[in-house]
């Protein structure tokens, strides 16, 4: 059994290129010896991340991400148990996409994507994450 937990975050400030290189490098090299597993969405600003693995290590790591001074409006949208990991093959998957791309995903026409996340159930967000 693992534990799950999907949130989703506006970033506090503009991320470059070399800002999400030094995000991923964190997060995977600490999820990769905490044995963490997920998927990370980027779509203007907005953030929607799940996290799997043992309940301790998820917790702990959200903890960091709560506190994260990058990060600001997060909100836990569901947490829970799986048999199985979604994304097993990676300590952090990571997807960036347009506004446009994200329309295109959703067959909608959405022009504030926070907006958008904050309203969206916990399955549709999992659902884009798994998509994207
Ligand atoms: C959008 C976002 C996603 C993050 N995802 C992870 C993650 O999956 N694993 C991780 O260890 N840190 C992640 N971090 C970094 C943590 O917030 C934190 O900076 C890092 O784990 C170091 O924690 P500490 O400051 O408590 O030592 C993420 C940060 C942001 C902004």
């Amino acid at each position: 059994m693992y534990f799950y937990l999907l949130y989703f975050a506006v970033a506090s400030k503009e991320f470059t290129e070399a800002d999400f290189e030094e995000l991923l490098e964190q997060a995977r090299s600490r999820n990769a010896f905490l044995d963490i597993t997920g998927k990370l969405l980027h779509c203007e600003g907005t953030f929607i991340q799940l996290l799997e693995g043992n309940k301790a290590a998820v917790k702990e790591v959200y903890e960091s991400i709560v506190k994260d001074q990058r990060l600001i409006a997060i909100k836990t949208m569901a947490t829970g148990h799986a048999e199985e990991r979604y994304y097993s093959n990676w300590s952090m998957d990571f997807k960036e996409v347009s506004l446009a791309e994200l329309n295109k995903l959703e067959n909608c026409a959405h022009e504030d994507v926070a907006a958008y996340i904050k309203n969206a159930s916990a399955v549709k967000l999992l659902k884009l994450l798994a998509k994207a």
